[in-house]
C-alpha cells in the first residue's frame, strides 16, 4: 500500500519579516518513501518544514498538497493529512502523557467532538509503539528529554496522517532508543504506506534510513536523491565545510561519513574502504 498524497514546494522563498531564509527552493516529496533531509546548522531546514506543513506562508511560490495550495486548504482538513513534529514542541502545563497523545486525534473527531474506540485504539497503539504507555498518567513536564520526545512521537503517530514530516525526532534520545524510532517511522512507511520526511543531523543514520536524501545549505538544495548518490565527500565539504571519507557501511553499503578534523587526518599508511 504506498499512499497517494503528493507534496511539493515549488520556488518557494521563506522569511521571517523581510530577512530571507530560503528562496526560490522547489522540493518533490517522494510519495509512499522516506526523505531524510540534512545540513548545517540554521540553514533553514526547520524553516521549509514550516512551511511544508502549513504553518509558515511562503513570501513567494507555493507548497502543493495533492496539487492544491496547502495555505488555502482547511487546517482540520491539512492535519488529517499531514502531521508535523516540531523541533521544540511546547507541552501546556501540566499535561498527562495521554491526554498529550489523545491531542494528536483531534483533527478526526467530527463537529460533535465525539471521542469513540477507534480513537482509544490509535492512542493506545501509539503509545505502545513508542514503549510509553507505563508513562501514561505521569505528566509531560516531569519527563526525561528522551521519554519527553518519545511521547511527542506518539502524538504525532496518534494522528494517523498519511504524510508525517519530523523535525529532529532523534533528538535527546540515546542511540538505542534512536534506532527504535527510525526503526518504528521505516515499519510506518512499510506497513501503511506513510510518507515520511524528517530532519536528522547524524548523517549515517540519514544514509541508511533515506529512500530519498536531501542535503540543504543556506536555504537551498545542494543535491537530493538516492543516498549513495547524494552524500559524497564533496557534498559534505560543501554542505558542511567539512573535509571527511565516505566509505560504505559494512552493514548495509549506505556511505558512512568519517570526519576528518586537526587531530586526525588521512596519512599514507590509512586503510580506506573505496
Ligand atoms: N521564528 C523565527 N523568527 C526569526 N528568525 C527565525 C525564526 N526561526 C528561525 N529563524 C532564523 O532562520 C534561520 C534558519 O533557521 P532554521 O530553519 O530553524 O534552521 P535549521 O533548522 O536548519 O537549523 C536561522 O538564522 C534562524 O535564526
Ligand atoms: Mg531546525
Amino acid at each position: 500500500m504506498t499512499t497517494e498524497r503528493t507534496l511539493r514546494a515549488e520556488g518557494v522563498t521563506l522569511g521571517y519579516g523581510d530577512r530571507t531564509i530560503v528562496e526560490s527552493l522547489t522540493l518533490d516529496v517522494p510519495p509512499g518513501r522516506v526523505t531524510t533531509i540534512v545540513g548545517a546548522n540554521a540553514c533553514g531546514k526547520s524553516t521549509l518544514l514550516k512551511a511544508m506543513a502549513r504553518l509558515l506562508s511562503p513570501a513567494r511560490g507555493e507548497v502543493l498538497l495533492d496539487g492544491k495550495a496547502i495555505h488555502r486548504l482547511p487546517t482540520k482538513q491539512v492535519a488529517r493529512i499531514l502531521g508535523l513534529l516540531p523541533q521544540s514542541p511546547l507541552a501546556p502545563d501540566g499535561i498527562a502523557v495521554s491526554d498529550l497523545v489523545s491531542r494528536g486525534r483531534h483533527p478526526h473527531q467530527g463537529a460533535l467532538s465525539r471521542w469513540t474506540r477507534a480513537d482509544d485504539e490509535a492512542v493506545a497503539r501509539a503509545l505502545d509503539a513508542t514503549d510509553t504507555t507505563h508513562l501514561a498518567d505521569r505528566h509531560v513536564d516531569e519527563l526525561s528529554g528522551g521519554q519527553r520526545q518519545r511521547v511527542w512521537i506518539a502524538m504525532a503517530l496518534a494522528q494517523e496522517t498519511d504524510i508525517l514530516l519530523l523535525d529532529e525526532p532523534t533528538t535527546f534520545l540515546d542511540i538505542s532508543h534512536q534506532i527504535d524510532v527510525l526503526d518504528l517511522l521505516t515499519d510506518l512507511n512499510r506497513h501503511r504506506g506513510t510518507t515520511v520526511v524528517m530532519v536528522l543531523h547524524d548523517l549515517n543514520l540519514a544514509a541508511r534510513y533515506a529512500d530519498h536524501l536531501v542535503a540543504m545549505s543556506a536555504g537551498r538544495v545542494i543535491a537530493a536523491g538516492d543516498p549513495g548518490d547524494v552524500l559524497t565527500e564533496d557534498t559534505v565539504r560543501e554542505v558542511f565545510g567539512l573535509d571527511s571519507r565516505v566509505v560504505p557501511d559494512p552493514l548495509t553499503g549506505r556511505p558512512m561519513v568519517i570526519p576528518l578534523g586537526r587531530h586526525h587526518t588521512v596519512s599514507e599508511t590509512t586503510p580506506v574502504v573505496r
